[in-house]
């Protein structure tokens, strides 16, 4: 893809080159400026290579007809765009430039860069539709029903370059309005690439997403919960779990939450980590539920398997309060390493603190304790806090420690249903070995077609 671009104003022709290398792969920007005149910019095209597209931004005191004529002779079949702050009817010579070739334009300036994106693929379209890079990235739509205000404008997807605005940057937003793009089938909206990049948004932080008040009421919170609820157990479904199971460990959480709430120490953590709403909080619910699922398939499936691994599960890392913290699994993670030494201190720690906090709590058994204290060891025998030897790690920790594996790594990737196969191929090469053998083979049940650990 070639353009050949001349204006004389070197602070918009450098801008503007960014943007051309920005829409689309492959592009090559030849440029012309004011110390080669238009004469020079002549020059240019008559000895280089055609061009695909002729880009002028001038005043009509340049003689653009020139360049029109040379960029016609040299190929009649390259588009010419002609941006100007005057009218075109100023320009001596290009009355009748549009009539010549349908993808010919001029363009009135100023003009945003969306718009300098739109007129440029116009003009390049259809050739070039597989080659733009898209100005947009998607954001799951769910995660607009977990928080009421927008920091940057959000968009719908009409076609391959038609993005609409529904949402303004600052502004609050209807559950009920996203509710109506759900029920037609939207499962994304967008975000421009700048403001995706400025927020640094990730497939699961959103933090140009936020709620409308700072504080938000008891019964805003637990609306806010269901709604998570609904979204989180939506994408665990996509992978073939069942909804019987999503919700039995629906059911269990809210059994285990409403209990811990009596309890003034839980309350005040949980309570925490449900206003924070972030990774913490997904991966507990999501674990709960692939922790019913493993039991499922390993017929253990007991109300008082459940209810155990399901407290554990909402409960393990209560004491976290940095989602990227969550994420770490083992002591000598190179990440760690740009926390303070206080917090890696509390991180480390973290298993063992909650442990002992649960321990006494009259309804939480010894069991529940024992998973918290060892949902960071590993089946190479290297994590933490006692690196224990997976044969020294109950079922139920083997369970869990699965179970948080596979909900890490699926949230990497979105749960994309289509890349579950190497989900249980990295997962049987790590949980090969005794218990975590076992729970593996019973699990693997979910997706048939996975390699059984060896
Ligand atoms: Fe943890
Ligand atoms: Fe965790």
């Amino acid at each position: 893809m070639r353009i050949f671009y001349f204006d004389p104003d070197d602070k918009r022709r450098q801008v503007q080159t960014v943007y051309l290398e920005n829409i689309l792969n492959d592009v090559e920007v030849e440029v012309a400026s004011q110390l080669s005149g238009p004469l020079g910019a002549c020059e240019k095209i008559d000895h280089n290579a055609p061009f695909d597209l002729i880009l002028v931004v001038a005043p009509p005191s340049i003689p653009v007809y020139e360049l029109f004529d040379r960029s016609v002779q040299k190929d009649a079949r390259a588009a010419f765009i002609l941006m100007s702050e005057n009218p075109l009817n100023a320009f001596a010579g290009m009355e009748g430039f549009k009539s010549q070739n349908p993808k010919n334009d001029f363009i009135q300036l100023p003009i945003t860069p969306a718009d300098f994106r739109e007129t440029m693929l116009k003009s390049l379209s259809p050739s070039y539709g597989q080659r733009v890079i898209p100005a947009f990235q998607k954001v799951r739509l769910i995660h607009f029903l977990r928080f009421s205000k927008a920091h940057c404008n959000v968009y719908v997807k009409l076609s391959n370059h038609k993005y609409v605005k529904i949402i303004n940057a600052g502004s609050t937003y209807d559950h009920s309005d996203i509710e109506k793009y759900r029920e037609k089938k939207v499962s994304h909206f967008y975000i421009r690439n700048d403001d995706f990049e400025h927020f640094q948004v990730t497939i699961h932080k959103t933090p140009f997403l936020t709620f409308q008040n700072e504080k938000m009421s008891e019964a805003d919170l637990q609306k806010c919960l269901r709604n998570t609820h609904a979204i989180l157990k939506e994408m665990i479904l996509e992978i073939g779990i069942t909804r019987e199971i999503a919700d039995l460990a629906e059911k269990s959480v809210d059994e285990i939450v409403n209990l811990a709430y009596q309890q003034q120490d839980l309350n005040v953590l949980l309570k925490n980590m449900q206003q924070r709403l972030d990774y913490i909080y997904d991966h507990s619910f999501l674990t709960s539920i692939v922790c019913c699922e493993i039991l499922k398939h390993m017929h253990w499936n007991t109300e008082d398997k459940v209810k155990k691994l399901v407290m554990a599960a909402m409960l393990h890392d209560l004491k976290l309060n940095d989602p990227e913290l969550c994420k770490i699994e083992i002591s000598h993670d190179p990440r760690l390493q740009t926390y303070s030494p206080q917090e890696k201190k509390a991180f480390l720690g973290h298993p063992m603190e909650t442990s002992l906090l649960l321990t006494g709590i009259d309804f939480i058994s010894p069991e529940v304790a024992s998973i918290v204290l060892q949902h960071h060891e590993t089946p190479e025998g290297n994590g933490f806090p006692n690196g224990l030897h997976h044969s020294k790690l109950s079922l139920l920790s083997c369970i869990f420690i699965v179970a948080h594996t596979f909900v890490q790594n699926n949230l990497e990737i979105d749960f994309d249903p289509d890349r579950q196969d190497k989900i249980f191929e990295d997962l049987a090469k790590r949980f090969s070995l005794g218990s975590f053998k076992s729970v593996l083979d019973a699990f693997s049940n979910l997706h048939p077609n996975s390699t059984k650990p060896a």
